[in-house]
């Protein structure tokens, strides 16, 4: 009798959690194939590269302060010397932005 019911909550539980997982791993291997090679691959570019190109650190209070859809359209619409990153569905801007969100 009991397990009749609780495996449906097992399920859902299940469901949420993997749910869940996805959405963090998909911002991250989004980020290692779209992102690092420019911002390094925890947010902190290799000197040449921000030398040369300008880019700053996560660590940069500038870069801090910039909300999730403010790095989303940078992604979306590009942000001087950076081009929009192609090949992205809306769903993975969200993800990759909010992954972004927690490089320190
Ligand atoms: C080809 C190199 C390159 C790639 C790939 C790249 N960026 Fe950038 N990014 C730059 C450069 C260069 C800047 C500095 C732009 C400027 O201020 O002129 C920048 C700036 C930014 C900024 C700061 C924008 C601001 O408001 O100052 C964010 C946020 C950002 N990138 C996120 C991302 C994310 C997320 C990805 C992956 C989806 C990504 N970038 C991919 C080169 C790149």
């Amino acid at each position: 009798m009991t397990h009749r019911f609780r495996s449906p909550i097992l399920l859902a539980a299940t469901v949420l959690l993997a749910g869940a997982m996805s959405f963090a791993e998909d911002g991250s291997a989004i980020y290692k194939s779209k992102c690092a090679m420019c911002h390094g691959s925890t947010g902190t570019p290799n000197p040449a590269m921000a030398q040369s190109m300008g880019i700053k650190p996560v660590t940069d209070p500038a870069i801090k302060a910039l909300t999730a859809d403010q790095i989303a359209s940078t992604v979306k619409s590009g942000k001087g010397k950076m081009h929009p990153v192609a090949g992205l569905t809306d769903a993975q801007v969200k993800d990759v932005a909010a992954y972004f969100k927690t490089l320190k």
